[in-house]
């Protein structure tokens, strides 16, 4: 079966494409075949692109996000998707509250995915500036390279 992955984080403007991103970037490296998604928690940015920071960082790193569009999570996601992944614990606990008695995805922490980070969080870098998220791009790049390894055996 294909695996599919959501990432999700509270905005769906920040943290989560650029995970897309990095793991979109990852398997197309690989020859992965792999469904990748993100999503906020959140709905204030929906249909919205990424904040231009995080494009920006992304840019830097030679992954175009520029055509991703924010959306809320949905209680399908929990069926269609293989894994859902939150960036940090609040966004997991909301996850955990949203999952439908059916959903089949397993639920993880980003950083669960990065040997010696397990159990940490993607900081939010919304309020900071572009070194945050130069933070947040080595922190979900690192992830990304783990998770699509993990995936591929
Ligand atoms: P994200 O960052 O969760 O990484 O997309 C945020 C973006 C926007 C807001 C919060 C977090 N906001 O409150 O508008």
């Amino acid at each position: 079966m294909t695996s599919s992955v959501l990432f999700v984080c509270l905005g769906n403007i920040c943290r989560s494409p650029l995970a897309e991103g990095a793991l979109r970037a990852e398997a197309a490296e690989l020859g992965l075949d792999l469904i990748v998604d993100s999503a906020g928690t959140g709905n204030w940015h929906a249909g919205e692109p990424p904040d231009r920071r995080a494009q920006a960082v992304a840019r830097r790193h030679g992954v175009d996000i520029s055509g991703l569009r924010a959306r809320q999570v949905r209680p399908e996601d929990f069926r269609r998707f293989t894994h859902v992944i939150a960036l940090d614990h609040d966004n997991l606990a909301n996850l955990r509250k949203l999952a439908p008695a059916d959903g089949s995805a397993e639920l993880s922490l980003l950083l669960d995915h990065v040997e010696g980070r397990e159990g940490q969080a993607v900081a939010d870098p919304w309020f900071g500036d572009d070194a945050g998220f130069e933070v947040t791009w080595a922190e979900v790049s690192a992830a990304a390279r783990a998770l699509a390894a993990r995936l591929r055996r």
